[in-house]
C-alpha cells in the first residue's frame, strides 16, 4: 500500500497540536510504559531528591507515564497535557490504580501549577518543539514560576552533542500493537537542518495489517549552551547538566539530563 499527502502530518506550523494522537500514545507511550518509564521515574526521584509528599509537577505529562508511578511513590503530582485524550487517559489509569494524581488538559507555554511545587519535571523530550526559540523559553518560564522557592528543576531530552559527534541514522524499531493483532514497524529517518538547528524525523510507520503512514515532526537541537542560557534567563540557578543516567554529561550519552534550581 502507498502512502499520499494526506495521510503525512505537517512539519510547519504548531505540529504537536495534532501530532500526538491516539496512534503516538499506542507506538510512542503505552509501549514505554515498562523499563523506560521505571528508569526516567528513578532518575527523577534521585536527582530532585524527591520524597513522599513533595509536589511535583510534570509538564507536558501526557497519558501520565511518569506522574502516575510518582504519585505511587507518595509524591502530590499534578500534571499539564495539551492532548484531551491523553488526559482522559491519565485520569482513567489513576482512577483505575486507586491513585491520586491531578491532570489537567492545558498548555504548557501558558499553564503555571495550581499551587507552588517542590520540583518540576519536562521529560522525554517534550521541550524544543517550537521554532522560536523565544517561546521555547516561556515554557521554562512557566516550569520556574510552578516552584516554589528552593524547588528544583529536571529537563530530559536528546543530546545534541552526540549528533555532532556521531551524525544520525536510520533506526528501525519494532512495536507490539495488540489491539491492531500484531507488531508495528516503525522506521526512523532524522535530517539534522544544521542552518536552523533543528532535528526533522520522518516516521514511516507499517502497521501489522498492512497500512502504511508517514508522519514528520521537529524538534530543535538546543545545545548545552543554549539552554543554560534559558535556564539563566528564565531565572535558575545552581545548573547542571549530566548524562540520561546521572553520570557527568559529555559527547556519549544518549539523554541530557538539565538540573536547576528556583532561588
Ligand atoms: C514525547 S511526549 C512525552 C510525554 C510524557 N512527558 C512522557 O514522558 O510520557 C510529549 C507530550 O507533550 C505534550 N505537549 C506538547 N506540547 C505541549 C504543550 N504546549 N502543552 C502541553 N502539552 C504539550 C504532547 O501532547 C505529548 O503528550
Amino acid at each position: 500500500m502507498t502512502t499520499d499527502a494526506s495521510q503525512c502530518s505537517s512539519q510547519r506550523g504548531d505540529w504537536w497540536t495534532t501530532f500526538f494522537d491516539d496512534t503516538y500514545a499506542n507506538l510512542g507511550l503505552i509501549a514505554r510504559q515498562g523499563a523506560d518509564a521505571t528508569h526516567i521515574v528513578e532518575v527523577a526521584i534521585r536527582e530532585l531528591k524527591l520524597e513522599p509528599g513533595m509536589r511535583v509537577f510534570d509538564q507536558c505529562c501526557g497519558i501520565g507515564r511518569i506522574a502516575i508511578p510518582l504519585a505511587q511513590r507518595g509524591m502530590i503530582v499534578e500534571g499539564v497535557e495539551l492532548a484531551a485524550s491523553y488526559v482522559e487517559r491519565a485520569r482513567a489509569d489513576a482512577a483505575k490504580l486507586g491513585v491520586s494524581a491531578t491532570f489537567v488538559e492545558g498548555d504548557a507555554f501558558r499553564y503555571v501549577a495550581s499551587l507552588p511545587c517542590d520540583a518540576a519535571i519536562n521529560v522525554f523530550t517534550s521541550f524544543g518543539y517550537a521554532a522560536d526559540a523565544a517561546r521555547n523559553e516561556e515554557m521554562l518560564r512557566r516550569a520556574f514560576e510552578s516552584l516554589k522557592p528552593g524547588g528544583r528543576f529536571l529537563l530530559e531530552r536528546f543530546n545534541p552533542c552526540r549528533i555532532v559527534a556521531f551524525g544520525l541514522t536510520p533506526y528501525g524499531s519494532r512495536v507490539p500493537l495488540p489491539e491492531c493483532g500484531g507488531d508495528a514497524i516503525i522506521l526512523d529517518e532524522p535530517v539534522a537542518d544544521w542552518h536552523r538547528g533543528v532535528i526533522t524525523s520522518t516516521w514511516t510507520i507499517f502497521f501489522p495489517d498492512g497500512r502504511r503512514e508517514v508522519r514528520s515532526f521537529e524538534t530543535a537541537m538546543l545545545f548545552p549552551h543554549e539552554l543554560i542560557a534559558m535556564a539563566r534567563s528564565v531565572g535558575f540557578v545552581d545548573i547542571e547538566l549530566r548524562s540520561g543516567n546521572g553520570e557527568p554529561y559529555d559527547r556519549h550519552a544518549r539523554r541530557l539530563l538539565l538540573l536547576a534550581r528556583r532561588p
